[in-house]
């Protein structure tokens, strides 16, 4: 029976012989440790993988839920590229300073923005505000509002936004109907929106590797019916 160990091991194998040596994203994790925060950035080959689906997609404006140190943050920025835009939400000014400087020292600080406060008031804000639709939404803070995140990334979207959410699996734990974790919850809700809403086909793919066991939901928006 395979096993984290085991999985770990497979990242490892993966990260030789595809992602090379990226000083960048490597300095950016060493800064998020010396500063304290969370190692709950998306995995190399995972943050290879955003950067990929960005350029497939053609984005230029992406928009990122969760900021942490900015390691996806610099996945999407790279994407984008010369005169393309990320806006990067982050509740915590300690989070989003150490993410500045990371993002500085990458290079890509000239194209990302980043907005401090509650992801929901800063999304309500852009919906009022009429911000420009985005490519590519990437949602990945408080799970809890997981469900209120997308329908909000909606409103900000147009037909052919891609739209990606982290740690819909957690081991397991979305199986959990009764959860009286509010991740749990916020999470079972985003399935619901996600299955339920015309304008969107989702899947969800479960993954493995050096974050655990875990999975994305990717939804693409579709033409108006
Ligand atoms: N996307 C990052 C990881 C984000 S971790 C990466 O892969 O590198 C989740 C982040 O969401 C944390 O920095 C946390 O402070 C932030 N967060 C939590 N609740 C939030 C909220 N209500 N609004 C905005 N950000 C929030
Ligand atoms: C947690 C959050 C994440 O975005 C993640 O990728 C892993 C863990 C957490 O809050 O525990
Ligand atoms: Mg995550």
């Amino acid at each position: 029976m395979a096993g984290d160990a085991e999985w770990q091991a497979v990242d490892a194998f993966i990260a030789d012989r595809l992602l090379g040596s990226d000083p960048a994203l490597e300095a950016a994790l060493e800064s998020n440790a010396a500063a304290g925060l969370p190692p709950i950035d998306v995995s190399p080959a995972y943050g290879r993988f955003l950067t990929l689906i960005a350029r497939i997609r053609g984005a230029r404006r992406v928009l990122e839920v969760g900021t942490l140190g900015g390691y996806s943050t610099i996945c999407f920025a790279r994407a984008v590229g010369v005169g393309g835009q990320v806006v990067t939400l982050e509740i915590d000014p300690h989070h989003a300073d150490v993410a500045a400087t990371n993002l500085r020292e990458a290079g890509v600080a000239d194209r990302v923005d980043i907005r401090l406060g509650a992801a929901l008031e800063s999304l309500e804000a852009m919906r009022a505000g009429g911000e420009t639709p985005f490519d590519l939404v990437f949602i990945d803070a408080d799970k809890r509002n997981n469900p209120h995140y997308l329908r909000l990334a909606l409103d900000l979207s147009r037909p052919g936004t891609v739209v990606i959410c982290d740690n819909v699996v957690r081991g397991g734990g979305v199986l959990d109907a009764g959860s009286d974790d509010l991740d749990i919850q916020g999470t079972r809700m985003l399935y619901d929106v996600a299955g339920s809403d015309r304008r969107l086909t989702a899947t969800a793919m479960q993954t493995v590797g050096l974050k655990g066991w875990d999975g994305f939901l990717l939804a693409l928006v579709e033409d108006a019916a």
